[in-house]
C-alpha cells in the first residue's frame, strides 16, 4: 500500500472511496442511513455505502487499539471490493492518531500468499488528509511505515514453511536484511559451537541435516547512548525431538523461530530509524528434530558457562538454545545496558495469560514494568509473571546442576524463565528481561489486525522501548 499525507480540502483528493472513522452516529454526514443499516459506531463495525464511495467504520475509544483495528477492518473490506484508491479526512480531531491508523492498515493489509497459486496482491494508495502538513506528522508517517514493514518482515519469514526455511536460510535472511540496513553480519556453524563450548545449543541441532548457525547483526551508530542486546530463539522446526510432540500440536511449529526473526527484523527497523543506541541482535537458528544422531532424554549437556544441564525432555529445547546464546551473548559484549531475550518458549505462557499477551520475566521489577509499558503502548499486550524461591528449586538435577524441566508441571513458563536466569550473569541480573511470546507470535484465528499466521509478536514493543529511552 502507497500512503500520502495531503493537506487540501478532501473534496479535491481523488480517490475512489473515502473512509470515515466514527465514534459518535450523531455526528455521521450520513446519519439517517446508518441508522437504517443498524450501524454502530463500535469496535470492528463497518458499512459500505459504494453508492456515496464511503466507507464507515466504528471505533469506541480514541486509542491505538481502537483505531489500529478500525483502519485495519475498513483496509480489509476495500480489499474485497475493486476499489484501488481510498482517503481519510483526519484533520485536527484525529491527527494524534496517524501512528495507529497507518499501522493498522499496513499490518491490517497483510496476507501471506507465498504458497498460493494464485497469488494477485492488490495496491491500494491511500491518502491522508491533515489539517498541516508538517515535519512532526511526515516522521510519525515515516515512522510508522518502517514499523510496520518490520512486523510484516517477521512475519512473512515465520510464516516461510521449514522446508523454505532452515537454519542457513534463516542466516542468508539475515544477511541480506543487514546489508539493506547498512549494519554489521557475523554468522557461525557447528565447528564455531563445538570450539566455543556451546554444547546446549549444539546438541539440540544435531540429529537435523540442516546445519545449526548462531546468528549475530549488530547495528553500531556514532556516539550511542546505550549499548542493546536483542537474543531469539530460532527454531526452525520444533518437532519435539525424541520427546516427540504429538501431531496435534506439532503443526505450526515452524512458528518456533518467531523470538529469532523478531529480533532479525527489529535490529533492521533500529537501523532504518536510526536510533541512537549500539544494538546486538543474536538469534540461535536450529532444528530440533529425531535421528540417530539426536540428543537424548538422561544426557547431560555442558553450556558455554560451564554449567551442565541434565536433559529429562528434549522438547525443552529452545532454553538450551537461548542458555548457549545469553553466554555467548554477554562474553562478546561487555557493557551491556540491556539485555532481552524473546522466545516461543512455553505452552505453559499461552495456558497462564492467553494467546494475545506476552510474559514479561526477569529480575528487576521496575523494567519488567517500563517492558510492559512500552509493550502496551506499541499495541501489543504483556504482563509480567513472577520468580519465587519455591520455582526455582524444582529445577534441581540429581545429577547435573540443573534440569531442562522443572519437577512441577506448574507454573512451566516461570520455571523455563529461571532456567534462563542460570546464564545471566551476575552484573547483568537487573538489566535482563525474558519475553515469551508463544502466544501471541502465531495467530490460530485471526483477532485485530492479525490474521491468521504469524503476528511479528516483540517487534513493536522492542521499538517503544528504545523510543521511550532515547525521550
Ligand atoms: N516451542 C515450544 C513451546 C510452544 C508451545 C510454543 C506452544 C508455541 C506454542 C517449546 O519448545 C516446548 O515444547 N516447550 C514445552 C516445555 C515442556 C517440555 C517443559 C512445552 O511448553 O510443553
Ligand atoms: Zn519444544
Ligand atoms: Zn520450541
Amino acid at each position: 500500500m502507497k500512503i500520502n499525507l495531503v493537506e487540501k480540502s478532501l473534496e479535491n483528493v481523488n480517490a475512489d472511496i473515502e473512509i470515515v472513522f466514527i465514534n459518535d452516529i450523531e455526528k455521521a454526514e450520513d446519519k439517517k442511513l446508518l441508522e437504517t443499516l443498524e450501524f454502530k459506531a463500535k469496535d470492528e463495525s463497518c458499512v459500505l455505502l459504494p453508492e456515496l464511495q464511503k466507507i464507515y467504520v466504528g471505533f469506541e475509544e480514541k486509542n491505538y487499539d481502537c483505531l489500529a483495528i478500525a483502519s485495519a477492518t475498513a483496509i480489509k473490506k476495500i480489499q474485497s471490493t475493486k476499489f484501488k484508491s481510498a482517503k481519510i479526512n483526519l484533520c485536527e480531531t484525529l491527527e494524534d492518531n496517524l501512528k495507529a491508523i497507518v499501522e493498522g492498515a499496513l499490518l491490517g493489509e497483510y496476507k501471506f500468499t507465498n504458497y498460493k497459486s494464485d497469488s494477485k496482491k492488490k495496491k491500494l494508495d491511500l491518502s491522508i488528509m491533515v489539517s498541516n502538513k508538517n515535519n512532526k506528522l511526515e516522521k510519525v508517517l515515516e515512522e510508522a511505515k518502517i514499523i510496520s514493514k518490520a512486523v510484516n518482515k517477521t512475519r512473512d519469514m515465520v510464516n516461510t514453511t521449514p522446508a523454505d526455511f532452515y537454519p542457513e536460510v534463516m542466516a542468508n535472511t539475515a544477511k541480506k536484511l543487514a546489508k539493506d540496513a547498512g549494519i554489521n553480519f557475523e554468522v557461525h556453524g557447528e565447528k564455531y559451537l563445538d570450539k566455543n563450548g556451546m554444547n546446549a545449543m549444539n546438541s539440540v541441532g544435531r540429529a537435523s541435516i540442516h546445519e545449526s548457525k548462531l546468528i549475530h547483526l549488530s547495528y553500531k551508530p556514532k556516539e550511542p547512548k546505550a549499548k542493546i542486546v536483542l537474543v531469539g530463539k530460532g527454531l526452525t522446526y520444533d518437532s519435539g525431538g525424541l520427546s516427540l510432540k504429538p501431531s496435534d500440536f506439532m503443526v505450526t511449529m515452524k512458528s518456533d523461530k518467531s523470538g529469532g526473526c523478531a529480533v532479525l527484523s527489529t535490529l533492521w527497523a533500529i537501523a532504518k530509524l536510526e536510533l541512537p543506541f549500539e544494538v546486538h541482535g543474536i538469534v540461535g537458528a536450529v532444528e530440533n528434530m529425531i535421528g540417530g544422531d539426536a540428543y537424548k532424554p538422561d544426557d547431560v549437556l555442558k553450556a558455554k558457562n560451564g554449567k551442565t544441564i541434565e536433559v529429562r525432555n528434549t522438547d525443552a529445547e529452545g532454553r538450551l538454545v537461548l542458555a548457549d546464546c545469553l553466554c555467548y551473548a554477554q562474553d562478546e559484549i561487555k557493557d551491556i545496558d540491556y539485555i532481552f531475550d524473546y522466545a516461543t518458549l512455553t505452552g505453559a505462557c499461552v495456558v497462564g495469560v492467553g494467546e494475545y499477551t506476552t510474559g514479561i520475566m526477569g529480575n528487576n521489577e521496575i523494567l519488567k514494568r517500563n517492558a510492559v509499558l512500552s509493550a502496551l503502548k506499541s499495541g501489543e499486550l504483556a504482563t509480567t509473571l513472577d520468580f519465587n524461591r519455591y520455582l526455582k528449586k524444582t529445577l534441581k538435577s540429581e545429577i547435573a546442576d540443573m534440569s531442562n524441566i522443572a519437577s512441577t508441571r506448574y507454573g512451566g513458563a516461570i520455571t523455563a524463565g529461571m532456567f534462563l536466569d542460570n546464564f545471566i550473569y551476575d552484573e547483568n541480573k537487573e538489566k535482563w528481561i525474558h519475553f515469551d511470546i508463544a502466544g501471541p507470535a502465531f495467530v490460530e484465528k485471526s483477532w485485530g489486525y492479525n490474521p491468521h499466521g504469524a503476528s511479528g509478536a516483540g517487534v513493536r514493543m522492542t521499538i517503544k522501548f528504545l523510543q521511550d529511552l532515547v525521550k
